[in-house]
């Protein structure tokens, strides 16, 4: 099937198998390998990028259901090499260890963010729960989420 995408704001044409994931789209043909490929089954919230600007799971968006949309991904983040202020406080806070989970937690982060400027520790929890972290223990996680709160607000 042909279908057309918008990644990181440039249109991309591509022609899939009905069945092939959005994860695999982006990891296998475009390279944009930021976007884990944990579970595969919808558990970890590795491999979350943005559909039309809602945070989803994307080994469980076929391909072809993101015709005519846009897709962000963690490479279009930073903007002119400049990093966002969410990458920054994760930085800051020591809230990366080993790093496979940071792309999804950002891309989390981003949609909390835009959609509750201000959340509490228990709205943060609440909104990361689908993205699970092996190292860090998520407390400097959720101090990064309300820095990069607190720096957006500025
Ligand atoms: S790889 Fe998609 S949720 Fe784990
Ligand atoms: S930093 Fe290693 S899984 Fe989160």
């Amino acid at each position: 099937m042909k279908i057309e995408i918008t990644v990181n704001g440039r249109k991309r044409q591509f022609d899939v198998e009905p069945n092939k994931l959005l994860l695999n789209l982006v990891r296998d043909e475009l390279y944009l390998t930021g976007t884990k490929y944990g579970c595969g089954i919808g558990e970890c919230g590795a491999c979350t990028v943005h559909l039309d600007g809602e945070a989803v799971l994307a080994c469980m968006v076929l391909a072809v259901d993101a015709d005519g949309r846009q897709v962000d991904t963690i490479e279009g983040v930073a903007a002119d090499g400049d990093l966002d202020p969410v990458q920054e406080s994760y930085i800051e806070e020591g809230a990366i260890q080993c790093g496979f989970c940071t792309p999804g937690f950002i891309m989390t982060t981003k949609a909390l963010l835009r959609e509750n400027p201000s959340p509490t520790e228990g709205e943060i929890r609440e909104y990361l729960k689908g993205n699970y972290c092996r190292c860090t223990g998520y407390v400097n996680i959720i101090n990064a989420v309300q820095s990069a709160a607190k720096k957006l607000q500025t």
